[in-house]
């Protein structure tokens, strides 16, 4: 069963968790990660005047952009965003706002789905975010997945993560690595993702 793995990443650090919550999924037999883009929106005259921004497309120039058929083909869909202003990007909202023909359609419904976030600061809005966008999802028909307590490090990060989902603190210069944490709740994320997809399909 193929995972859909789509998000949006100015910076690098949600494709990071990307390749992370695939590595959660490729723990489940029968799970499949397929690690997908949203289109860019900021203007590229922008891109090429940061140097941040620069390294940020390059690392991931190689990840191909999401079409209709890798939504309609998963079997289970993890989004990942930074937040913006406590909120989803806009670049992959408008890639959810794209759904409107699978949405009609109901090609979504029953599909599960959870959402991952990087953040610059400690309170600066995972849980906002990711709150947020299940609304949408929920619209969409999907059955959200978050991360069960039974995961321990929800008890001893000291950076992202919650029970709505993974999260990341990349601090102001956008350049803290990944901690264990954080990582570990990545992977069980995919893993549970793949595991609640397959067991969906079972029935
Ligand atoms: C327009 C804009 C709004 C942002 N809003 C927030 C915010 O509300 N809270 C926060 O902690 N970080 C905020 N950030 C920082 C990003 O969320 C953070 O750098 C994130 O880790 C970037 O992920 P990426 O490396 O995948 O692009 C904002 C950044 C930008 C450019």
């Amino acid at each position: 069963m193929k995972v859909l793995i789509v998000y949006y990443s100015t910076y690098g650090n949600v494709y990071k968790m990307a390749k992370l919550v695939a590595e959660g999924v490729k723990e489940i037999k029968g799970g499949e990660p397929v690690v997908r883009k949203v289109p860019e929106l900021t203007p590229q005259s922008v891109i090429e005047s940061r140097n941040d921004m620069k390294a940020g497309r390059d690392m991931q120039k190689d990840v191909p952009l999401v079409t209709l058929d890798d939504f309609k083909d998963a079997g289970a869909i993890a989004f990942g965003t930074p937040t913006r202003f406590g909120n989803v990007s806009a670049q992959l909202k408008n890639q959810i706002d794209q759904l409107t023909s699978l949405w009609f359609a109901g090609e979504l419904e029953g599909k599960p789905a959870g959402i991952f976030t990087s953040t610059a600061s400690l309170h600066g809005g995972q849980e906002t975010t990711i709150l947020t966008l299940m609304g949408p999802l929920l619209h969409l028909g999907m059955i959200l997945v978050g991360v069960p307590y039974s995961v321990k490090e929800l008890f001893t990060t000291q950076g992202g993560g919650s029970p709505y989902g993974p999260g990341h603190i990349a601090g102001l210069d956008g350049n803290r690595e990944i901690d264990p944490q954080e990582a570990a709740i990545c992977r069980a994320f995919g893993h549970r993702l793949a595991e609640v997809g397959l067991q969906l399909q079972r029935k």
